[in-house]
C-alpha cells in the first residue's frame, strides 16, 4: 500500500505566506481579539434556542450535560492548541489532518468542516431570523408574515432575514479582518454582558426546590443533554482559522482557545441553573425562548424579554460571522493544494481578504438558509464536527511522531492520554446522535469520497509537486 501523501508543516507555513511579512493575510489580531472571535463564533444559537432541547432532555442536570461537552471540547482543545499553535494556517483541522494523515483524509475533513462551519452558516442564520421576529413583535407587537420568514419546510416561502444576515457578514468579510474583527469583538463583548445580566436576573427568583428532582430521566438524559449541549460549544475550533491573521500564533492561539471554553462554560452552566432555578426545568424545556421568557417571569414586564431578544439577534449574528469567516479560510487552504477551485484562494491586493470566495459562500449557503428549517441541519452539524474533532486528536499522535523536534507553544499534556480520551469522547457523542444520522453522515462521506476522487485527487498541487525530502537540520520552521 503506498504512503499516504502527507504535507509538512515547513511547507503549509512557506505555502501560506504566513512565515512571510508582507504576504497574504495581515496579521492584526492580538489575544483580546482572538478571544472575542472564539466568544462570537461559539456562544448564540445553542444557548439561546437549544438550551430548552438540553433541558428537556436532562433536566437541571444539564449542568453536568455541559460540563461533559465542555470535557470533550477541552481534551480536544489541547490537541487543536498544540496543532494551532504549531501550524498557525488557516486551514485548521484540515491543515493538520494533511500534515499528519494525509490528503485524502485531510480532503474528508475538509468535507466535513463545510458541515461544521458552511450548514450551520445556513442553519444558525435561520435561528437569527427566529430571534428578529421576536425581537420585532416585543417592540411593536408585528411580525413579518410567514411567507416571507420562514422556509417551506416550517410554513412559509422563504427567509428573506436569513438571507440578509448572510449578506451582512459577507460584506463585513469582505471589507477585512480589521473592521470584521472589531464588529466581532464589540458583539462577543455585548452578548456576555446580556447573558451575565440574565443570570443577575434569574438568581434573585431561584428557588431551591426547582432543582428537584436533579436527573429526572437519569444518565440516558444526561448523555442525550450532552450531545444537545455540544451544539452550543461548536465553533471554538474557529480561532485556529485565524492563524494567518494572528498578531503572535503559537502563544495567543492555544490560550484563546482554552480561555473561551472555560469563560463559555462556566457561563453557560450559570445560564442553566438561573433560569431553571427561577421557573423551573419543566417551563426551560417547554420554550424555544427560554431566557427571554425567564425574564419576563421574573420582573413581571416585557420589557427585560425584549433586551435578551435583542442579546440573541446580536449573538446569532455574531456566530454567522465568525463561522462564515472561518469556513472561507479553510476553502482558501483546501484551493491553494489544489483541491477545490483556484477561485477560493484568490486574496484581493485591495482589501486583503478572500473577496471571490467570500461571495461564493454567501451565495451558496444563503439558499439552505432561505429555505431549510433550523432542527434539519443540527445534528448532522453535530456529528460533522464530533468527526474532524476526532480526527485532530489523532493527527496530534501522528504529528509527534512524523514531526517530534517542530516547534510547538503548546504541548497537550499527559499525552498520550488525553488525545485518546478526546477520540472517546468524540465517538461516544457521534454515537450518541442516532443512526438516522448516521446514515445521512454515510451518504455525505460518500459524496466527499467521489469529488476527491473525480475532481480534489487529480488537480492536486502536492501530487503534481511532491515534497523533497529535506535535510533534517533545514526543517525547523522560521518563527513568525
Ligand atoms: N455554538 C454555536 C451556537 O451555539 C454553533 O450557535
Amino acid at each position: 500500500m503506498p504512503a499516504p501523501r502527507t504535507k509538512s508543516p515547513q511547507r503549509l507555513l512557506a505555502e501560506s505566506g504566513a512565515d512571510r511579512e508582507g504576504h497574504g493575510l495581515k496579521r492584526t489580531m492580538g489575544l483580546f481579539q482572538l478571544v472575542c472571535f472564539g466568544v462570537g463564533a461559539i456562544v448564540g444559537t445553542g444557548i439561546f434556542v437549544g438550551l430548552s432541547d438540553s433541558v428537556a432532555q436532562a433536566g437541571p442536570a444539564v449542568v453536568v450535560s455541559f460540563v461533559l461537552a465542555a470535557v470533550t471540547c477541552v481534551l480536544t482543545a489541547f490537541a487543536f492548541a498544540e496543532l494551532g499553535g504549531a501550524i498557525p494556517v488557516s486551514g485548521s483541522s484540515y491543515s493538520f489532518a494533511y500534515a499528519g494523515l494525509g490528503e485524502s483524509t485531510a480532503f474528508l475533513v475538509g468535507w466535513c468542516l463545510l458541515l461544521e462551519y458552511g450548514v450551520s452558516v445556513s442553519a444558525v442564520a435561520v435561528g437569527w431570523s427566529q430571534y428578529v421576529n421576536e425581537l420585532l413583535h416585543s417592540l411593536t407587537g408585528l411580525q413579518l408574515p410567514a411567507v416571507l420568514s420562514a422556509g417551506p419546510g416550517d410554513g412559509g416561502v422563504v427567509n428573506l432575514p436569513a438571507v440578509v444576515v448572510i449578506a451582512l457578514a459577507a460584506v463585513l468579510l469582505v471589507r477585512g479582518v480589521r473592521e470584521s474583527a472589531r464588529a466581532t469583538a464589540a458583539m462577543a463583548v455585548l452578548k456576555l454582558v446580556i447573558l451575565v445580566a440574565f443570570c443577575a436576573i434569574g438568581f434573585t427568583a431561584f428557588k431551591h426546590g426547582n432543582l428537584t428532582p436533579f436527573s429526572p430521566a437519569g444518565l440516558g438524559g444526561i448523555g442525550a443533554g450532552t450531545t444537545a449541549a455540544f451544539f452550543s460549544y461548536i465553533g471554538f475550533d474557529a480561532i485556529t482559522t485565524a492563524g494567518e491573521e494572528a498578531k503572535n500564533p503559537r502563544r495567543d492561539i492555544p490560550l484563546a482557545i482554552l480561555v473561551c471554553i472555560g469563560v463559555v462554560t462556566v457561563l453557560y452552566c450559570a445560564v442553566a441553573l438561573a433560569a431553571i432555578g427561577a421557573i423551573g426545568g419543566g417551563q426551560v424545556g417547554d420554550r424555544p425562548a427560554a431566557l427571554s421568557h425567564v425574564v419576563d417571569v421574573v420582573t413581571g414586564s416585557s420589557v427585560g424579554g425584549a433586551v435578551i431578544a435583542f442579546g440573541a439577534v446580536v449573538a446569532i449574528a455574531s456566530v454567522v460571522l465568525a463561522v462564515m469567516y472561518g469556513q472561507t479560510r479553510i476553502l482558501l487552504s483546501m484551493s491553494r493544494d489544489g483541491l477545490v477551485p483556484r477561485v477560493f484562494e484568490k486574496v484581493s491586493p485591495k482589501t486583503s481578504t478572500p473577496v471571490a470566495g467570500t461571495l461564493i459562500v454567501a451565495v451558496v449557503f444563503a439558499l439552505p438558509a432561505a429555505f431549510a428549517s433550523l432542527d434539519a441541519v443540527v445534528n448532522l452539524c453535530t456529528i460533522g464536527t464530533l468527526a474532524t474533532m476526532a480526527v485532530v486528536n489523532v493527527a496530534v499522535i501522528a504529528l509527534r511522531r512524523r514531526e517530534p523536534g517542530l516547534t510547538r507553544g503548546f504541548r497537550v499534556p499527559l499525552y498520550p492520554v488525553v488525545p485518546l480520551l478526546g477520540v472517546a469522547c468524540c465517538l461516544y457523542l457521534m454515537y450518541e446522535t442516532g443512526w438516522t444520522t448516521w446514515l445521512q453522515f454515510a451518504g455525505f462521506l460518500a459524496a466527499g469520497a467521489l469529488v476527491y476522487v473525480l475532481y480534489g485527487r487529480r488537480h492536486s498541487r502536492l501530487a503534481a509537486a511532491p515534497e523533497v525530502t529535506p535535510d533534517p537540520a533545514a526543517r525547523e520552521p522560521q518563527a513568525v
